[in-house]
């Protein structure tokens, strides 16, 4: 006779028929469960009571690397944050006069899209939102929109932008005004530090990962205070902007790179303290 069992190790989960004997069949997930030490021993405690032999320390680095939202959010009370621009060879990330480049090719835009829907939400600075009307969707992948995150603190942004069409969750920081209607929340910040305040709010909205696609101010701020985890940048090695926005600086330790036709993508983790 088959029943149904739930287990759960903090955020490993997984459920399924198992028989009477759960001890047997439980071990058929022994080689499939890497735990270790993050966890608070429940889980553990759980299954071995159910009498599977757990393997604690294995596979650990890829377990991080797995989980590294949760754990970032519960450890450190905020988003997962990854930086992301695309650049010219010459370190611009858009000309003067904020006059608009295509900077990547089609198939890095596509990969965007993919990042995209694989975090919670998206953010991006006023002069961004302004100048660039961006939609902020995965309309290139198949996924999920990410929630829009605005900074507008004093809603010098004009509602004909895509980002007030209210098809996606949209939520506008700004220190005048807190209201909803429909997927547009503005959320109105008490003075003090903002990128505080903001973060405490995600966390409390269990908004547990970030892409903050540009600009250069709003990257650089975050920057400036530590609050990131990676960046991902795009260069089109075949482009001169010239005068232009300079890339945010910044110390990153390089992890990978990759190539796609003119498009090098450097992933970068924040250096250890
Ligand atoms: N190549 C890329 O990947 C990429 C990506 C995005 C944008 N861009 C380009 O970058 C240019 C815009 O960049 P930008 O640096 O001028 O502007 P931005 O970072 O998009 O927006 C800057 C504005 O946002 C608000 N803001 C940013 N950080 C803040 C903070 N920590 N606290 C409070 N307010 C904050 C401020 O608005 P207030 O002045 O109202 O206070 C600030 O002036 C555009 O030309 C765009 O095309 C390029």
């Amino acid at each position: 006779m088959m029943r149904k069992k739930n287990i759960s190790i903090n955020n490993i989960s997984f459920s399924g028929p198992v028989s009477r004997s759960a001890a047997s069949d439980l071990n058929f997930f022994r080689k499939l469960i890497y735990v270790f030490e993050k966890v608070d021993g429940k889980g553990i405690q759980k299954l071995q009571a159910e009498g599977v032999e757990v393997i604690t320390g294995i596979l650990e680095k890829e377990c991080i690397e797995l989980n590294k939202r949760f754990f970032t959010f519960h450890e450190k009370q905020r988003p997962y944050i990854i930086l992301k621009w695309a650049q010219s060879i010459d370190g611009k990330i858009a000309g003067l006069n904020s006059e608009r480049f295509f900077i990547t090719n089609e198939f890095t835009n596509r990969l965007v899209h993919k990042w995209r829907s694989e975090e919670v939400s998206i953010m991006v600075g006023t002069n961004t939102a302004l100048l660039d009307d961006p939609s902020l969707t995965t309309r290139l992948w198949q996924g999920k929109n990410p929630i829009r995150l605005i900074f507008d603190m004093n809603l010098r942004l004009p509602s004909s932008l895509k980002i007030f069409n209210k098809q996606v969750k949209t939520i506008i920081f700004n220190k005048i005004k807190q209201e909803e209607e429909n997927n547009l929340i503005f959320y109105k910040l008490e003075p003090g530090n903002i990128l505080e305040a903001i973060m405490e709010a995600l966390h409390e909205m269990n908004i547990q990962s970030i892409m903050v696609e540009g600009g250069a101010k709003l990257l650089q701020s975050l920057i400036e205070a530590g609050l990131w985890d990676e960046a991902r940048i795009i260069c089109n090695e075949h482009l001169n902007i010239g005068n232009g926005v300079n890339t945010p600086a910044f110390n990153g330790v390089l992890q990978k790179q990759e190539r796609c036709f003119s498009d090098v993508i450097s992933y970068y983790a924040k250096p250890e303290n």
